[in-house]
Order: C-alpha cells, then structure tokens, then sequence
C-alpha cells in the first residue's frame, strides 16, 4: 500500500501512448482488487493519478452516510498547509465541493477537475486533480484518469456490496444465537415441567398415604409399613429435584447411572401407582431381565408414567400388565392395558412434547420423558397400539456386560 508523500512527486510531462493507458489500467486495477480496504484503494487512486498521469496533485474526497466530503487521500506537489485551507463545512453535494476547492485553487495556483466517485448510483467520494495551466494535460491522460476513477468506483461499491453481506451475516448470526438461547429456555421450561410433572406424580399418592396413617393410628405395624412406602416415595421425590442438577449433563456415565433390577423398579413403581388402580387389576408378570445400568430414580418416574397413562385411558374398568424380561441382550419393561388403545393420528404424535388428548389434565410430558429417558441409556421404546384393542409401552435396555463384577443395588436397598 503507498503511503502518502507530500510534496515529492512533481508533474509527469511525456505523451502518455495508448499502450501505456491499457498497462496504467491494467495495473492499477490488480493493485485496487489486491486493495482489501478503502483507505487503501483511496491512496492508490491519489498516487496514482500524479505519477502516471501527469498531475500536480490529487486530493480523494469520501463521503459519509450524512452526504458530506473529507479529505481522505491526498498526493503530489502541494503543501499540507495549502490544503488546510480547505473548507469543507457545508459541502454536501459535487457543485458544492468544486465551489470550495475553486476558493482555494487561486491561492495555490492551479487549475482543476472534479472527477466523481459513482458506482451503480451510488455516490462514493471524488477526486480532485489539480495540474498546472503551463503543462496542460492531454487527452488520453484525462481518459486514463478517468478510467482510474470508475475502475476505483468498481472497487468501492464491492468493497461496500461485501461490508453490506457482512453486516447482513452478522446480523443473520446475531438472530441466530438469539434462537439457540430461545431453544435453550424451551428445553429448560420442558424440563421443568417434565419434573414438575414427576413430582406430582409422586406426591399426589403421598397425600393419599397420610390419610391412610391417620385412618390407622394405633395400627403399629401398618403404619411402620406406610411410612417405609412414604420414606421410599421421599427418596425418588429427592432424586427427581436432583435431576434439575443433572440437565447440562446428558450421557448415562454422566448421570449417576448404577446397576440396576428392572423388577424391583416395577415393584416401586406399582406401589406408587397402587392408589390411583380403584377397581383396575394389576398383573405383574415378571421375568428375568438382566441387571441393566440405568438411574433408578428416572425408571420408577417412567414406568409410573406408564401406569398412569394405562389408568387413564382404562376410565376406572379394565387390567393393566406390567411385564419384565430379557431378549436382543438387554433387559425389558412392558406395561400392557387392554383399554381402548390409540387411532393412527394420535399414535403418530404422542411423543411430541405437549401432546396431549386429555386436554387440562394432561401436560403431555410422560411419553416424551419416558423416551428420552430410553434414548438416554442406550435403550428403546417400542409402543404398539390398535383402536380398540390397548397399547404396549415397552421398554428395553443393553445388559450390562460384566455383570458378575457389579451388584446390582437397587433391589438390595428396597427389597420388594
Ligand atoms: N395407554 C394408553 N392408551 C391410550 N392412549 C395413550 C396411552 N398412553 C398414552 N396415550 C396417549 O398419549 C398421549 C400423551 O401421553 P403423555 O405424553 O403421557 O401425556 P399426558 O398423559 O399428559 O396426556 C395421551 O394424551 C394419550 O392420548
Ligand atoms: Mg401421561
């Protein structure tokens, strides 16, 4: 990039040839397209127009967004006092910038030309040539600073097209870590409500155990009973605000994943659900599953999910099955209803948080924590379900591999 001289460059006097025009052109337009800033493609105009074309001196003149002129390059014979003599307040237009250079041009002895700075109609500036009456310029050397004016106006409008994208990129990027932070709030407000949603379901049989106490006041053993139930419930209630703990944390390694026995999470979780059965029969019918690596807390909180939504959709009549086993080398847990099951176009949407049909009962939280609680593990959801004829929820989940070397600890701390 030249830097200015003040004062060094004085007028070029040769016949500038037509050849000599192309190469100036050709040149000078690999320089500007080299150029990456304005300033830059400004002080090359301005060097350029006095040592190839003849000038005395050259002044580039930008405009701002308000429409008014500054000096932003200036090159060749005059002094840096000579042309602070320019004054260019209130000059917002060409006449108006040619009338204050006139002012000073007399003082400074030379004539001059004002060659704009347009591009697509778009106003960037203008050069200002000042060359002496003696050695007046030829033709060809007024056509080439010419052609260097447009070829530099060119240059300006795509360095002003390629800031314009950019603002628009950043401003496309800005909006779109505004939606990443949005996403980010929804999946915190889904979380919330998904464990306000476990809480409740743990809590609300809770209540339902402390009527139960007081019925039985005076009853040793059945209230000892009931409060080892509440105790356990307790616990799950705890583990379940923990998770609020666990949400930037999503690999199973990361949360507190332990050995666990699938039947013994039935059997927590079918005494949860056991107020909420009325007249409802439950059939546990438990297998074998292998000893699986899930957090306890989140399997009682999912298959009560499930329970729950089978009691719903019974309406009080009808038999519930909850099923264990083991197949593809993991371990499984169904529960079967044989109430009036799912048509196609809710069966396609029940996953989907906030889908619901029991309008403001229903949060339509269960299923989608049931499956991410799945997907979490490395496990599945399987749902199976036909107008008229119940629906399947089951779960499955890879065996631990070396399962002699961990105990599972679940069932030893509440035996069923
Ligand atoms: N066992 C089931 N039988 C019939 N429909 C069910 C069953 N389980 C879930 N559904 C349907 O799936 C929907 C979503 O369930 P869920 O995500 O648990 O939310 P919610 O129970 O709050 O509605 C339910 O509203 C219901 O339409
Ligand atoms: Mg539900």
């Amino acid at each position: 990039m030249p830097s200015l001289v003040w004062g060094c460059v004085g007028p070029h006097e040769s016949t500038i040839q037509v050849q000599t025009v192309v190469s100036t052109l050709v040149q000078f337009s690999k320089l500007v397209s080299d150029s990456t800033t304005s300033e830059g493609i400004f002080s090359l105009l301005a060097q350029t127009v006095v040592e190839n074309c003849g000038a005395f001196h050259s002044v580039v003149f930008g405009t701002s967004d308000r429409g008014d002129f500054a000096v932003l390059s200036s090159y060749g014979g005059c002094d840096e006092k000579a042309l602070s003599r320019l004054d260019l307040d209130e000059v917002y237009s060409l006449a108006e910038l040619r009338t204050a250079v006139m002012k000073v041009c007399g003082d400074w002895g030379y004539s001059f030309r004002v060659f704009p700075l347009i591009c697509e109609a778009k106003l960037f500036g203008a050069l200002v040539v000042l060359y002496s009456d003696s050695h007046p310029r030829t033709d060809k050397q007024w056509i080439l600073i010419e052609g260097l004016t447009e070829l530099t106006a060119i240059s300006l409008n795509k360095t002003y097209q390629h800031q314009k994208l950019q603002k628009a990129f950043d401003d496309l990027r800005i909006s779109q870590d505004a939606l990443v932070r949005t996403e980010k709030f929804r999946a915190l407000g889904q979380m919330s409500a998904g464990i306000a949603h476990d809480l409740k379901n743990l809590l609300s049989p809770l209540m339902l155990s402390t009527d139960l106490i007081r019925d039985a006041a005076g009853k040793r053993d059945e209230v000892l009973q009931l409060s080892e139930r509440m105790d356990r419930i307790l616990t799950r209630g705890l583990e379940t605000v923990e998770r609020l703990r666990d949400f930037s944390r999503q690999s199973p390694e990361e949360v507190e994943a332990v050995p666990t026995d699938l039947n013994s999470m039935v059997q927590e979780a079918v005494e949860i659900s056991k107020p909420r059965l009325g007249k409802i029969k439950l059939v546990p019918e438990l297998g074998t599953p292998p000893v699986i690596r899930i957090r306890p807390a989140d399997c009682v909180a999912a298959i009560v999910n499930l329970l729950f939504n089978a009691v719903d959709a019974l309406e009080g009549k009808g038999t519930i099955t909850v099923l264990t086993g083991a197949s593809d080398g993991g371990g499984w847990v169904e529960v079967a209803d044989d109430g009036p099951g799912m048509a196609p176009e809710i069966r396609s949407r029940i996953l989907e948080p906030f889908f619901t049909t029991k309008g403001d009962s229903g949060t339509g939280l269960g299923l989608s924590i049931v499956y991410a609680f799945t997907q979490r593990h490395g496990g599945r959801l399987e749902i199976q379900s036909e107008p008229g004829h119940g629906a399947r929820f089951k779960m499955w989940f890879p065996a631990i591999q070396e399962q002699t070397a961990e105990e599972p600890s679940q069932s030893s701390r509440h035996p069923g």
